[in-house]
């Protein structure tokens, strides 16, 4: 199913994300875009869509597989007001609002790894890259890039991940509606931002560790060639990762992949 742009911009007419709403075929990355658009003053909320990008970017200078006709590639822009090292919150907070709109198609399936990516059966189905603009004191823009494995099937899915990615159509059956589930997205991101501004960060934080089966567990995180291992904590106010490492030392991990180490 391709997407109906006209119908698209009348139902995000009046909301607080995608609007306005800048479409595009084929894209090099649509974070790409939103940053530009935000170094031009674009206002908050914001969108890029595009049906498959040739240069999509993932967390830690990853490929992100773009194809088109199936998924969704798409950034927001957000002008929040508050310090640069709070602004992890915002990725946590749309990791949150990701997986409870795609539970609302998986009941009970969906789960987040630390830091934001969204899993379906223990696979990934979302990917998660903030970018931000920033001086030391204030943020200008944060630039929001989800990617969402829709449509695509198990045979369009490069073999090396074939094993721990899926999408939504791969585990339900089904074609989902992309126009519908985006909607959706970009409501119920609004929510969970205006929360995080109105109220801060304990709901959004409280529902990730509900989501992350991650949390008393033994767990590896590694950043390049380093890594920590030990008993993940929690969840710090700035969005890192609290670990009981293997000496007793409690630590915060600000980036990396964190896995669960199976214990025998
Ligand atoms: C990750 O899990 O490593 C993050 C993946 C983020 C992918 C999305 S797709 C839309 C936006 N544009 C990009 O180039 N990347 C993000």
């Amino acid at each position: 199913m391709g997407w109906n742009l006209e119908a698209l911009e009348k139902r995000l007419t009046g909301k607080v994300i995608g609007q306005p709403l800048y479409y595009y075929p084929e894209i090099g990355s649509t974070n790409d875009e939103a940053f530009r658009l935000g170094v031009a003053g674009a206002p908050e909320g914001t969108a890029v869509i595009a049906d498959s990008q040739t240069k999509g970017r993932g967390r830690l200078q990853r490929v992100w597989h773009s194809p088109p006709g199936s998924n969704i590639y798409t950034s927001i822009l957000l002008r929040p007001n508050f310090s640069p090292d709070l602004a992890p919150r915002i990725s946590i907070a749309a990791g949150v609002a990701v997986a409870e709109i795609l539970s609302t198609y998986c009941p009970g399936l969906v789960e987040l790894k630390w830091p934001n990516d969204v899993l379906l059966n223990r696979k990934k189905v979302c990917g998660i890259l903030a970018q931000m603009k920033a001086s030391a004191s204030d943020i200008d823009f944060v630039v929001l890039g989800m990617g969402i494995n829709v449509n695509i099937n198990d045979k369009q899915l490069p073999p090396d991940i074939r094993t721990i990615a899926t999408s939504l159509a791969i585990e339900t059956g089904q074609e989902i509606d992309r126009q519908e589930l985006i909607i959706s997205l970009y409501e119920n991101i609004a929510k969970w931002y205006k929360e995080l501004i109105q109220r801060g960060f304990d709901a959004i934080k409280e529902k990730w560790l509900n989501l992350s089966p991650m949390i008393g567990k033994k767990v590896q995180v590694m950043f390049r060639d380093e890594g920590v291992s030990g008993k993940a904590l929690g969840l710090d106010d700035d969005g890192s990762l609290i670990i009981l490492s293997l000496n007793g030392e409690t630590v915060k991990v600000f980036a990396g992949d964190a896995t669960i180490v199976k214990e025998r």
